[in-house]
């Protein structure tokens, strides 16, 4: 991933980052873990953070890094006082991911991701919000903060998305979108948004 054009264009992804941030500012934690955390929109502003990604082109970017999956993490239980991820659990296998988000988390969990937008049916299945929100009632898990918003931005805006922010990896890694589905996308799409959820819970 190229760093630049990708924190240029990935408007979407800042916004909810810099939301899950505010999210998270009051806590007191001394270890952290970022999930699918790319250039670092999150982890550059954590403490003690270590980034995982998939991407192992990612590791220039970061202090402490390691390569790895969301949905495996190679970490014991309990490894890290917060574990948080911005924009990449729509990308994994969602209840699996954050199974292991809550296992190796000591105390927090705090993740944001899209659940509904102008791109469904072309690029992502989004997880679905009530799923989530099954799976920590399931767990008995209390969710303490919680916040579904809309961002909006512009066609140019979108298309700069699709061109610049990157492929998604693993389960859409055959995946390639041609110039005219990119036309397609821009002629149908009226307004282009994305429905973001982000929560905090208390493992
Ligand atoms: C849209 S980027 C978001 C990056 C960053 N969190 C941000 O806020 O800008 C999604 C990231 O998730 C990573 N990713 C995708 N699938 C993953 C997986 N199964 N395990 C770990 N990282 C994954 C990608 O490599 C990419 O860096």
């Amino acid at each position: 991933m190229n760093k630049t054009l990708y924190e240029k264009y990935a408007i979407v992804q800042k916004q909810a980052a810099n939301d899950l941030l505010e999210i998270i500012k009051h806590l007191n934690y001394e270890t952290a873990l970022d999930i699918g955390a790319g250039t670092g929109f999150l982890t550059k502003h954590m403490n003690k953070c270590v980034a995982l990604d998939i991407d192992k082109s990612l590791k220039t970017y970061h202090k402490n890094f390691l390569i790895g999956n969301a949905e495996e993490l190679p970490f014991k239980d309990k490894s890290f006082d917060i574990v948080v991820s911005n924009f990449a659990l729509h990308l994994c296998e969602l209840d699996l991911s954050i199974k292991e988000m809550i296992r190796v988390s000591k105390r927090y969990v705090a993740c944001s991701f899209p659940v509904r937008g102008s791109l469904e049916n072309w690029i992502y299945d989004f997880p679905d919000e009530k799923r989530v929100f099954e799976l920590l009632k399931s767990k008995n898990i209390k969710v303490f903060e919680k916040k579904v918003y809309h961002l909006n931005f512009t066609k140019l805006e979108l298309l700069k998305f699709i061109n610049k922010t990157g492929k998604p990896k693993k389960k859409y890694s055959n995946y390639f979108i041609g110039k005219s589905q990119i036309k397609d996308i821009l002629l149908k799409v009226e307004n282009p948004s994305f429905v973001v959820l982000s929560f905090l819970i208390e493992v």
